[in-house]
């Protein structure tokens, strides 16, 4: 397979200029970690608290348990951004998949110097979405638990629903019962719901002196039976493993408690990252030609300018190596196979907007990846599919509505990167969020919206103006409601507001792309190969 030779000229003053503008970027972007792992308001006073009560942080819980110089891929570290009057970082639970004698497990660990570990509605999606990827990807969960369960004052948002607390037990349930090992460290006092994320595991370790599990705490047992009774004795490490049952074992420290759980791994009978069940071609890896920080200055400062896919596909897989298929027909569409950390890909990335060609293209090549069990990556940079007479003419709405079906009829392996705008439709062609790709990792010059700012004022104010209350409009009610609706699109179209919300699985260094890709690719690697899905019914 032939190497993508570069056409890119680091030295030129558009190079020069957006890479500057994207290295703010990620200057940013590496602010707002900081601001997860240990800021947020009136933070600094729990961590003190937490730390002196001799508990080890978040972090450095799940190091203490992973493979020693193994990476642990954190996802979604900077949901809860810009919600929650600023006190919820990382919405107060950190998940991701780390190693455990070389097997991959997802992690599920509540950071209790986050409104003791209580989860939002914000959390409860992120525990959920944890589990989601545990499933598709056959992992066991590590549960690290120090969680004051629902949190209280938004009761609503958080109980009741399909895939609210109850989701997340009945997801717990189904796991163990597919074989996939539920295991629970108690590191803190876990009431009600946190109380049953334990009860649920397959096996529970808990730490003498600060854990403790009850359905109800101390407070609750006052207010409703009138006893008074001592946290450790209500449900403390003794009672619950020497009295109760509700606990395998008992450990003197955290460290103990790591120790113990890395034994019980050792017992699972998991596949190791490196045990492939031979359904994913694979070859040696090999480094792209080119490096990765070039992608910086690949992407236009300005969102309205395009920038080339195949640029980006150069920085991304092995030997710059892609095989493009249908070079010269739909050119807005760039498809090809390549490989990532060795295993056979196939690409699907806008340049540009999405015409009925380019659509047929892309619906074309994955049936082709389907038919050769191939996993697909999306790399989504589009303001969606074409508009305008001729489009609408030539058909766009079937052939896109084909790329749509197939993507959503897909059954091997999919991936999404959001490497700058994912609007309209395009945002579902290209295998967005309500398609649900495996993985979907966003990078911080991204955008998400139904269009672009831009167009949006200029539609709403449109529609206004031909409506009923078009008589009654002043320009100033013109420029009053120009401004809100900019407001509004850019405030939500903005990568954070996004990633706040679980939109994503994470906003990510577009220079760490090849090797969260590479972790996702292995996952798959070591399942058994997906059943082939039935053949579409096009509408031609
Ligand atoms: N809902 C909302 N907020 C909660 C909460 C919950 N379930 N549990 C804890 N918090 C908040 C506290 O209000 C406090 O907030 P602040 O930092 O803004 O003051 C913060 O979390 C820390 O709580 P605190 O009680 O000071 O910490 P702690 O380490 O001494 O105790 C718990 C932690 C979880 C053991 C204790 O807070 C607790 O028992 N919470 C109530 C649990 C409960 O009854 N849950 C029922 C769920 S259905």
């Amino acid at each position: 397979m032939q190497a993508i030779t570069s056409r890119l000229d680091n030295n030129s003053e558009e190079f020069v200029a957006n890479a500057a503008a994207y290295r703010e970027l990620i200057d940013t972007l590496n602010d707002r970690m900081e601001w997860a792992i240990g800021g947020g308001k009136g933070r600094g006073r729990s961590i003190e608290r937490h730390l002196g009560r001799g508990k080890v942080m978040v972090r450095d819980r799940i190091a203490a348990v992973t493979d020693h110089n193994t990476p642990f891929l954190e996802l979604s570290t900077l949901s809860g951004f810009g919600q929650y009057d600023d006190a919820a970082p990382g919405a107060g639970i950190v998940t991701g998949i780390g190693m455990v004698h070389g097997v991959p497990y997802v992690f599920i660990a509540n950071d209790a110097t986050v409104k003791g570990g209580s989860l939002l509605p914000v959390s409860i999606k992120k525990h959920v979405r944890a589990q989601e990827i545990a499933d598709e990807n056959d992992l066991g969960v590590i549960y690290l638990v120090d969680s004051g369960g629902a949190f209280l004052p938004l009761q609503d948002e958080i109980f009741p629903d399909k895939d609210h607390f109850g989701g997340s037990f009945y997801r717990q349930a189904r796991l163990s019962a597919r074989g996939l090992p539920q295991l629970s460290v108690v590191l803190g006092g876990c009431t009600a719901g946190g109380a049953y994320v334990p009860a649920l595991s397959d096996e529970v370790i808990m730490v003498e002196g600060i854990s403790q599990i009850f359905l109800g705490g101390p407070p609750i047992v006052k207010a409703a039976l009138g006893e008074i009774v001592p946290a450790d004795e209500l449900g403390g490490a003794e009672l619950h493993t020497r009295t109760s049952g509700v606990s395998d074992y008992r450990s003197q420290t955290e460290t103990q408690a790591y120790a113990k759980l890395r034994e019980i791994c050792e017992t699972t009978s998991q596949r190791a990252l490196t045990d492939r069940a031979g359904w994913l071609d694979y070859k040696e890896p090999e480094a792209p030609r080119y490096p990765a920080e070039d992608l910086y200055g690949i992407v236009s400062a300005d969102d309205r300018i395009p920038f080339s896919a195949t640029e980006i596909i150069a920085r991304l897989v092995d030997g710059s190596r892609f095989g493009e298929f249908k070079p010269e027909w739909g050119a807005s569409m760039v498809t090809g196979f390549a490989r990532i950390w060795g295993h056979q890909i196939g690409i699907i990335a806008n340049n540009g907007i999405i015409f009925s060609e380019s659509a047929l293209k892309a619906t074309h090549f994955i049936e082709l990846c389907e038919q050769r069990r191939i996993p697909l990556v999306f790399l989504q940079n589009t303001s969606g599919y074409m508009v305008g007479k001729d489009a609408e003419a030539g058909g766009i709405a079937k052939n896109g509505a084909k790329m749509v079906a197939a993507v959503a009829n897909a059954t091997v392996p999919r991936y999404t990167i959001l490497t700058g705008g994912a609007y309209g439709a395009g945002n579902y062609g290209m295998c967005g969020r309500g398609f649900q790709p495996r993985f979907l990792f966003a990078w911080p010059n991204s955008r998400i919206a139904t269009m672009a700012a831009d167009t949006a004022e200029t539609v709403l104010v449109d529609i206004r103006m031909g409506g009923l209350k078009a008589a009654e409009t002043t320009e100033e009610d013109v420029a009053a409601l120009r401004a809100e609706i900019r407001g509004q699109y850019e405030e939500q179209s903005d990568p954070y507001y996004a990633t706040s919300r679980l939109w994503d699985d994470g906003l990510i260094d577009p220079v760490h792309t090849r090797d969260a890709l590479g972790l996702c690719l292995a996952l798959a690697a070591r399942q058994d190969e997906p059943p082939p899905g039935r053949p579409l019914v096009y509408r031609m």
